[in-house]
């Protein structure tokens, strides 16, 4: 089945978050280091990113490490930190080409020093682009997010620059990491894991969650479609009859 050709261009999800999950399990089926399974996943976001531009979707967020991804083990944070430093550096050429805007949420500040430089100067290289906005989640995590922005909130209030009664949800979205970019129409998780791991929490109120058994690592450009035809099925209701 050409599942590509079954997508309805007019209906295409605006934003499409992805919970890229599963590349250790993938690893150690082959008998390998977890990191050989994140090694291995870098195609699959090139995939994704790919089949994005050419449907016409205009943003995707990728969950690349978490606030508690920090707890494991010192040598997979390492390296991980590492390959994203190469990644950043060896996609953002093509990232430049084919008019894609990098972005990044999350507590950036954490980061080492290296992997911060190559992000800025990705984000620099890429911004002015405006075909595809794609923003890695990196030390995220929603209940941060929220946290930070309740903490910039209380100090414009003590300040008196913000009156307690005009704090909607309007308002608190622009204190959020995601600020400017829609809400995710369609959340994606990998690996067979049903949960949000403090995920966009925020963000996917009325999101539609896809979940699918196939591994990051071996995610390719077919079962994006599938998650955007299962999308499209469905009918969204938002608290409406
Ligand atoms: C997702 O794969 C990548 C990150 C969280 C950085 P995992 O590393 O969580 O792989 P599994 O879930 O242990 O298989
Ligand atoms: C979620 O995956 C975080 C990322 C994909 C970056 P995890 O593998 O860390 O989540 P849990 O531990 O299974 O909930
Ligand atoms: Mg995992």
């Amino acid at each position: 089945m050409d599942f590509k050709q079954n997508i309805n261009k007019n209906k295409l999800p605006k934003h499409i978050a992805i919970i890229m999950d599963g590349n250790g399990r993938w690893a150690k089926q082959r008998g390998k280091e977890r990191i050989f399974g994140h090694e291995n996943g870098v195609k699959a976001v090139r995939e994704t990113v790919e089949a994005a531009g050419e449907l016409g979707v205009r943003n995707l967020t990728f969950y690349a490490f978490s606030t508690e991804n920090w707890c494991r083990p010192q040598k997979e944070v390492e390296t991980l930190m590492e390959l994203l430093v190469k990644a950043i550096h060896n996609e953002t050429p093509e990232l430049v080409e084919k008019g894609v805007k990098l972005a990044a949420i999350g507590d950036i500040e954490s980061l080492p020093e290296k992997c911060r430089k190559e992000l800025d100067d990705a984000l620099a290289k890429t911004k002015d682009n405006t075909r595809l906005t794609v923003t890695v989640a990196l030390s995220y995590s929603s209940q941060w997010e929220i946290l930070n922005a309740v903490k910039i909130i209380a100090r414009e209030v003590k300040d008196g620059k913000i009156n307690p009664e005009e704090i909607d949800k309007k308002m608190f979205q622009r204190f959020l990491q995601t600020h400017g970019v829609p809400d995710p129409d369609l959340l994606i998780r990998t690996s067979g894991e049903l949960r949000i791991s403090n995920f966009l929490l925020w963000q996917i109120a009325y999101s539609e969650l896809y979940f699918t058994p196939v591994l990051w690592p071996d995610f390719r450009k077919k079962h994006f479609y599938q998650a955007i035809l299962d999308y499209q099925r469905r009918e969204r209701r938002f608290g409406k009859t």
